[in-house]
């Protein structure tokens, strides 16, 4: 899965995709991430990317050009679609997270501001999604969210240990609940772990985690 993504704050996303899963992910070869700042497509010439709404109100919008520019730039590489982060937009689900698999090639648009000029949107956006109903300053932890939550689910992203065919959420999508997880030591603060599951009793683990899902 290759993923562009088109952001004011190349340098916010880095970090997360630097460490742990997502990084052996990348070094991989199983994904890969780039970006492109929107603000290296500005034709101003104090490479200005937003100004006032027409018809007034609060806030500024995100303006056209440098918009169009390196949108067209990231098309030029990527043949996903164009996925707009935004509050307005679909809220994104397991189910989704999942048919977004089928792609090989994503670009992720991340705004700022009070929003992005609405012939941008008409013009080269594919899809509008959202990761819940609250608002966040931009669209780069949106963005960061897709990327960790559909490498997850690609072939060879995750190691054995990690599997996602196994992990909860699926468990709880085939109707099935988690069970409660524990790991040494055996006492902690005066809490035993229960004794079946030292216990090397297989046949009784599996009762016992069935008994106890949630
Ligand atoms: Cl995708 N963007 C912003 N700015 N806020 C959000 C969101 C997206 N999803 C939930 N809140």
């Amino acid at each position: 899965m290759h993923f562009t993504v088109l952001t004011l704050f190349p340098n916010l996303c880095k970090s997360y995709l630097s460490d742990s899963i997502l990084k052996r992910a990348i070094s991989k070869g199983v994904v890969s991430v780039n970006f492109l700042n929107i603000r290296d497509f500005s034709k101003d010439k104090h490479k200005k990317v937003d100004d006032t709404p027409y018809g007034g109100g609060a806030g500024m919008v995100m303006t056209p050009q440098p918009l169009y520019d390196c949108i067209k730039a990231a098309k030029s590489k990527n043949k996903g679609p164009v996925v707009f982060l935004t509050p307005q937009g679909k809220t994104l689900t397991h189910t989704r997270v999942k048919n977004y698999t089928k792609f090989d090639e994503m670009i992720l648009l991340c705004g700022r501001y009070e929003g992005i000029d609405q012939r941008i949107r008409d013009m080269l956006v594919d899809e509008e999604v959202s990761i819940g109903n609250y608002v966040l300053t931009g669209g780069e932890l949106p963005a960061l969210v897709m990327i960790d939550a559909i490498t997850r689910q690609v072939k060879g992203a995750l190691g054995a240990e990690e599997s996602a065919e196994y992990d909860s959420f699926s468990r709880k999508l085939h109707g099935k609940k988690e069970y409660p997880h524990y790991t040494k030591p055996a006492s902690f603060k005066g809490k035993e772990v229960p004794e079946v599951l030292r216990s090397g009793n297989h046949a009784e683990i599996e009762k016992w985690r069935e008994k106890h899902l949630k």
